[in-house]
């Protein structure tokens, strides 16, 4: 046998081995700046993205999602793969300036019908529709009222999640509010180096992070007033964090960093209050207004919990984000995706049981997990045979049934992503698909990870 033959043969026996609960539902996700394109038709208003893609120099190949993988098209295509696949559910968010031009007052008819048919689309194939409202594209227009510093930020969110509720909570019942609050508040407001580019340091990511708690908590009751049945939750990227080494400023640099990251957003949301040594640590310097009722309104129950998970964080003490004063390590004698992403299945395993023990969600999804690679192209049979990526997606997966025998009550797993995309500020030089876009022809094709990922969700439920 070749040995392309043999690593099929190997991964096709590791993935015989996995076994998930009969209901356990496999799916893929995507947000809507990172494929739908379509920027400007239609009505769709200016979003942070739209604007920062705009200014030289901050995304690697000058790129924007402008027409991205013309999704607003092509969807039917798109649904197709899925269907090929075997796929139970699609992850999406919503355009907010797709449906509110202007972020809130009238409602863009056009926008919703996009929406009407995708949702309409998915669900006669059999797709269950998992909605995101917030996956990083705020309406431009209120970035210019302040954006996620202005608390009145937080009433238009609500607002916006009301009105999505009521337009397609008749076939919706998933609902998460945001994705990735710690990645849109500190990249784009205490780094710069995602939408809106603010680098303002501590003070922009906690104030950003606490207006974006405070939409979420707000949003809670209203898609429940609106959409009966629906089930509502937030999706976090949580990570297991560990200490470089056993010396204590790394130890207590690991624990600055869990708490910004991670405790930050878990401790306000499960159980009503922000961590106390955070609170001390960045003091009145750092905290913006927070108001007595706000850590109420953040901690409304919630029926799931979204974990996106790739990696692991080894931190040690350094310089980055004062006062956090951390830096990220890379232990010797891993494995590295080409971003430089820690491949460590065992982290997957270790958040979920850590999160599962301290916070009890009634139920988790994992919403994202996923490799970048670098560009591939097709080999001379037309195919790509990413045996790394269907690695990556096989020893993770069979971790993730491996916390659910030891009673993490896991309900789904979503590949990031469905099909290559516009990967933020790397633009389309990191690769995360299941499915290979030609961005010249926009023809799509099914990658080797894509067929075994597929495998798996036909095959491994009730094995
Ligand atoms: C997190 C984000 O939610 C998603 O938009 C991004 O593309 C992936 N992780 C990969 O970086």
């Amino acid at each position: 046998m070749s040995s392309i033959a043999n690593r099929h043969a190997a991964l096709i026996d590791l993935v015989g081995e996995i076994r998930f609960p009969r209901d356990f539902i496999f799916g893929s996700a995507t947000a809507a700046y990172q494929i739908e394109g379509a920027m400007a038709l239609d009505g769709k208003g200016e979003s942070i993205w739209d604007r920062f893609t705009r200014r030289p120099g901050v995304i690697v190949d000058g790129s924007n999602g402008d027409l991205a993988c013309d999704h607003y098209h092509l969807y039917p295509r798109d649904i197709a793969l899925m269907k090929e696949m075997g796929l139970r559910a699609y992850r999406f968010s919503l355009s907010w300036p797709r449906l509110l031009p202007q972020g809130s007052g009238r409602l863009n008819q056009k926008g919703a019908a996009f929406y009407d048919r995708l949702i309409d689309s998915l669900l006669a194939e059999g797709i269950e529709p998992f909605v995101t409202l917030y996956h990083w594209d705020l309406p431009q227009a209120l970035q210019e009222k302040g954006g996620w510093y202005n608390r009145d930020t937080c009433m238009r969110f609500a607002d916006y999640a009301a009105q999505a509720a009521a337009l397609f909570g008749d076939r919706v019942t998933k609902w998460t509010t945001l994705n990735e609050p710690w990645t849109f508040c500190w990249f784009g407001h205490a780094l710069g180096e995602d939408a809106p580019g603010l680098a303002d340091g501590v003070k922009g990511g906690v104030a950003a992070s606490h207006h974006a708690l405070l939409a979420h908590g707000l949003a809670v009751p209203m898609i429940r007033a609106e959409a009966r049945g629906a089930e509502v939750g937030i999706t976090l990227d949580l990570n297991v964090t560990e200490p470089a080494t056993d010396r204590e400023e790394d130890i207590a640099a690991a624990a600055r960093f869990d708490g910004a990251q991670n405790r930050w957003y878990l401790e306000a949301i499960f159980r009503g209050v922000y961590p106390e040594d955070m609170l001390d640590l960045y003091g009145e310097r750092y905290l913006p207004r927070i108001e007595a009722e706000d850590l109420k309104a953040i901690s409304a129950p919630i029926d799931f919990l979204g974990i996106n998970n790739y990696r692991r964080s080894v931190i040690k003490a350094g310089v980055d984000l004062p006062p956090l004063n951390f830096e990220r390590v890379s232990p010797p004698g891993s494995d590295y995706t080409p971003l430089g992403w820690e491949i460590w299945p065992q982290a997957i395993e270790d958040i979920l049981i850590e999160v599962n023990d301290k916070y009890k969600p009634a139920s988790i999804y994992i919403t994202e997990n996923g490799m970048a690679t670098t560009q591939e192209t097709p080999d001379e049979r037309g195919r790509i045979e990413d045996f790394g990526r269907a690695d990556y997606y096989a020893g993770y997966i069979a971790k993730v049934a491996s916390a659910i025998e030891k009673g993490v009550p896991v309900k789904g797993y979503f590949a990031w992503t469905l099909m290559d995309n516009f990967e933020w500020a790397l633009g389309y030089t990191a690769p995360f698909g299941l499915v290979h876009v030609d961005f010249e022809t926009q023809e799509r094709r099914l990658k080797l990870s894509g067929e075994i990922f597929g495998r798996i969700a036909r095959e491994a439920p009730g094995r």
